[in-house]
């Protein structure tokens, strides 16, 4: 995007803000994009630095400090009447002192509030109380950090060459001293299975789901034949089944079975929780057959993007002799790259890939050599306005 004056931003933030009071999608992502192009051409490099690199870092920090003390759920649960800074202390028992220190950064950070000599809770406070965002900060905080804090030092030894594809020599490996790929570790390395589920399940929560713009029941619904397969839709790399349990949710009359898929601990943890869910569960390494032949669809959700295009050619051809032609469709929720108008989100993603997996996200160009590779075709690329990953509907040739 090319780079425009205070002015021109805010006229078009004032143009958005009718889209925005009519509740159209899309706009209020394109509030936050302009408030942040509207910061870039406001902030002098001084105030840039002291941003960048002293109020975020130590937001983070006391972020994962109220992860441990449970600062956010005291907050949420004194409500209106809000907390004394005394008061708080004595919950999360840090000293009142330090403690007043850390509020008043994030009062000023705008994530608590302070009124009337009590500290409150903002709605993104409460919002990040929840379990799933506590561990995903524990996530992000502990395992991710580290790999971008190490990328100077990792890529001025490698000669500033994209690592190679092994997913064993990444700056992942390198800020955690291991020589384990990313999904190893995680398995290898309690609690950061656990982790890693919760931040699945939470990163892009509030979101449309791809079957609130994917047309379920013209392309998936109808046409089920429960002849050919009593499966509708196979989940692969479903993690513990977020996914599914939405589109159950939002389809609860749906035909068939759904099935949700992952590796061997991932399913266990899912069966070990007890808890009743709407999908069958069954542990599938997708570099080897799919065992469900002819299901009605098969979804594979921020799954190829973790691979380099090798590895993901064989993960599509471990699944394209369960299709059945002119009937199972392969739907991939993934980020497709606007190489005209790159999007954070899509940056944003593109570098968590590089500092866990060593891979990286793809344009729409290189989604369709690759499935091309694995015997797929594209049919349909579906978007949402204001969502960052595109449902890529594919079938056999
Ligand atoms: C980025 S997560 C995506 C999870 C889920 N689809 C979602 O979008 O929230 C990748 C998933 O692939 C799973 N996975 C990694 N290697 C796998 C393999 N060889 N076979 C099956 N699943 C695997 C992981 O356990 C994880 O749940």
């Amino acid at each position: 995007m090319a780079s425009q004056t205070p002015s021109e931003i805010l006229e078009r933030i004032g143009v958005t803000r009718i889209a925005f009071d009519k509740g159209e999608a899309g706009s209020r992502e394109a509030l936050i994009d302009y408030s942040r192009a509207l910061i870039a051409s406001l902030e002098i490099p001084s105030e840039f630095m002291q941003r960048t690199f002293w109020a975020e870092p130590a937001q983070s920090a006391i972020i994962r400090i109220a992860v441990d003390t449970k600062l956010f759920q005291h907050l949420q649960e004194a409500g209106s009447a809000g907390l004394s800074p005394s008061a708080l202390s004595e919950k999360t028992g840090i000293d009142v002192v330090l403690l007043q220190r850390f509020t008043s950064h994030l009062v000023a950070m705008n994530l608590i509030a302070f009124h009337d000599g009590v500290l409150l809770a903002t709605k993104l406070s409460n919002g990040l109380a929840a379990d799933n965002y506590q561990q995903s900060i524990g996530f992000c905080y502990n395992a991710s950090r580290p790999s971008f804090n190490g990328f100077p030092e990792y890529f001025k030894k490698n000669g500033y060459k994209p690592p190679t594809t092994s997913g064993t020599d990444g700056p992942f490996q390198s800020a955690h001293q291991t020589e384990k790929p990313f999904f190893d570790w995680l398995v290898a390395s309690p609690p950061y299975l656990d982790y890693f589920s919760s931040f699945m399940s939470a990163y892009r929560a509030g979101k449309p789901d791809w079957f609130d713009f994917y047309p379920v029941e013209s392309h998936m619904v109808e046409g089920f034949d429960s002849s050919i397969s009593d499966a509708l839709l196979v989940d692969v790399g479903g993690g513990r089944g977020h996914d599914l349990a939405t589109f159950a949710k939002r389809y609860p009359s749906h035909p068939g079975k759904i099935i949700l898929q992952d590796r061997e601990p991932v399913i266990a943890s899912v069966v070990e929780s007890g808890a009743e869910n709407p999908f069958a569960a069954q542990a599938h390494d997708f570099f080897t057959p799919q065992p469900i032949k002819y299901a009605r669809a098969y979804s594979l959700h921020s799954i190829l993007h973790d691979w380099s295009d090798d590895e993901s050619v064989k993960i599509i051809e471990n699944l394209v002799p369960a299709l059945k032609r002119g009937y199972s469709r392969v739907l991939f929720n993934e980020i497709v790259v606007s190489e005209e108008n790159p999007t954070l989100a899509a940056s944003n993603m593109d570098m968590m890939m590089l500092a866990h997996l060593n891979v990286s996200e793809r344009t729409e160009d290189q989604w369709r050599v690759l499935l091309a590779k694995g015997g797929l075709k594209i049919v349909k690329v579906h978007t949402c306005p204001g969502v960052a990953e595109s449902l890529i509907e594919a079938e056999l040739f």
